[in-house]
């Protein structure tokens, strides 16, 4: 009967678990079927011996702790027994996230699905909207959307092109790029024009550059270049960051980039490239929010530049994949979203010179379901000002400034990919004081930005056998 009922859960769950594979497996799936699925049941649904842990209905509380607690000690009189002594708390907190997962995962089962959001009316807390399709194109992966002065749009496509969306049609990709080779997560990425646009052409691209090492072997990591775009070519490239080929690895994952100018600088990301520990290696490039001058040069200021053996451009660390970064309209502050591992996506306050955590302390767990620490705060390690576990696979972000949407207005919009989901966050300082997923389930939100129309623009990239990629934009309806 058992085995039965798990084979009618795996064909059940099948198209989500394309969505999200790992979700419901590993070392914390099977701790759970070890010690609590005989009194919780085999989905978690509840059984004749203990309640449902995916209805999102706690008695005993609903934080992270309060769950945590449970786990621990038990409710002896009810019949939840304790596991501390069998658990260690790194496994205690590994089971927390895997139950957050699960509630999700009930969740967005009970959702219907959307074939073609095009002209979709949705209802949000503050506002009507119509999305609305501007471009699609079969078989890409957008990554990047960001607007000209002229109220042109550019968009870059993962496997290094970097289109034009001018009066309603997507233009020839722009020729002469530097030679890009899609590996993994890497490719093409952010694109940017510079804040002066109108007086200087620079616009801004960063990818995954390559270099051989001595055995052959391809080696990449993130670059950071500037360019011109005439009569369709780039020309005029500059670079603006370029690391030497030593801090290069194979690994095709945690890129980071996203770019913020501000008052004569460029900020953006790199990620651990999988070399968890070098985020809190200040030597490296890896894990850390970067800033340099626009034309690339070196600040002198930068938070370690009397440290001579911090690498010169760092600005924050102890990050794990950052791909969301953008200034607050009011404040200047930069804010950051970082991908977690499973579980643990964060939004950070970003200021100079702070340690942002990473390996060692996290809301996320290892993708095989083993614990990676049970810590989640530490002295001297900034905590993200919110986090989502589950992951969403947060990406792209950004703070609404156009006029379309009123009470949208300073309210910070931000992309996830793997729920398909866009959240609106209200922050008043350090404080989330409203949080609402504006829509879910239609397409993974790989970016988002105020356009020049006060529309919401958003990239939604869809894979398997229809893989394409739209841009669609937000527009109110009375
Ligand atoms: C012997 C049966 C039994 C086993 C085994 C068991 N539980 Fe429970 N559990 C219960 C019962 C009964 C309750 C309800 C307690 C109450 O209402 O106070 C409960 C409550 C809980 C709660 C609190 C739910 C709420 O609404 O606040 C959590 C969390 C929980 N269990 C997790 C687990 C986990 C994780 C495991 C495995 C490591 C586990 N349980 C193993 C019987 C069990």
């Amino acid at each position: 009967m058992r085995h039965f009922l798990s084979l009618f859960f795996l064909i059940l769950s099948l198209p989500l678990l394309h969505a999200q594979s790992r979700i419901g497996t590993g070392m914390v799936a099977e701790t759970y079927e070890q010690y609590c699925s005989a009194c919780h049941g085999e989905k978690l649904e509840g059984g004749g011996l203990g309640p449902s842990l995916v209805d999102d209905e706690w008695v005993h509380g609903s934080r992270d702790e309060d769950i945590a607690k449970i786990i621990r000690e038990g409710v002896e009189e009810e019949g939840m027994v304790g596991f501390e002594g069998v658990l260690s708390d790194d496994e205690v907190r590994a089971m927390v996230i895997y139950l957050r997962e699960m509630g999700q995962l009930a969740q967005r089962r009970s959702e219907r699905e959307v074939e073609d959001p095009d002209g979709l009316v949705l209802e949000s807390d503050h506002h009507r909207f119509r999305l609305e399709k501007v471009v699609e194109l079969p078989g890409a992966k957008f990554w990047a959307v960001e607007f000209m002065p002229d109220g042109s749009m550019l968009l870059s496509e993962h496997s290094g092109r970097l289109y034009r969306f001018h009066d309603g049609k997507l233009g020839e990709p722009v020729a002469g790029l530097p030679e890009i080779h899609p590996h993994g997560q890497g490719g093409l990425m952010e694109v940017m024009p510079h804040p002066d646009y109108a007086q200087n052409g620079w616009i801004y691209i960063s990818f995954n550059d390559r270099v051989a090492d001595d055995n052959g072997r391809d080696r990449y990591l993130t670059a950071v270049v500037r360019g011109r775009i005439r009569d369709g070519m780039w020309v005029d490239q500059e670079d603006i960051f370029r690391a030497d080929p030593k801090y290069y690895s194979g690994t095709s994952y945690h890129f980071g980039t996203r770019f913020v100018f501000k008052d004569g600088y460029l900020f953006f990301a790199i990620g651990d490239r999988g070399a968890r520990e070098l985020a809190q290696d200040l030597r490296f490039p890896n894990g850390k929010i970067h800033r340099v001058h626009d034309d690339g040069r070196i600040p002198d200021d930068n938070p370690f530049s009397d440290n001579e053996e911090a690498y010169p451009t760092v600005w924050s660390y102890g990050h794990r994949n950052p791909q969301g970064l953008d200034l607050h309209p009011v404040t200047g502050e930069l804010w950051e979203t970082e991908h977690g591992p499973r579980g643990g996506d964060e939004l950070n306050l970003i200021r100079p010179g702070l340690n942002y955590g990473w390996p060692v302390i996290t809301y996320g767990m290892n993708y095989d379901g083993r614990p990676i620490t049970g810590k989640t705060a530490a002295p001297g390690m900034e905590q993200p000002v919110t986090y989502w576990t589950p992951s969403i696979a947060v990406c792209g972000i950004d703070f609404y400034e156009g006029e379309a949407f009123p009470e949208w207005k300073n309210d910070l919009f931000v992309s996830g990919m793997v729920t398909e989901q866009l959240d609106r966050i209200r922050l008043e300082g350090t404080k989330v004081v409203e949080h609402e997923v504006v829509l879910r389930g239609l397409g993974r939100v790989r970016d988002v930005a105020s356009g020049p129309d006060g529309c919401l623009y958003l990239i939604l990239n869809h894979r398997g056998s229809n893989e394409r990629g739209g841009v669609y934009r937000l527009a109110p309806v009375k």
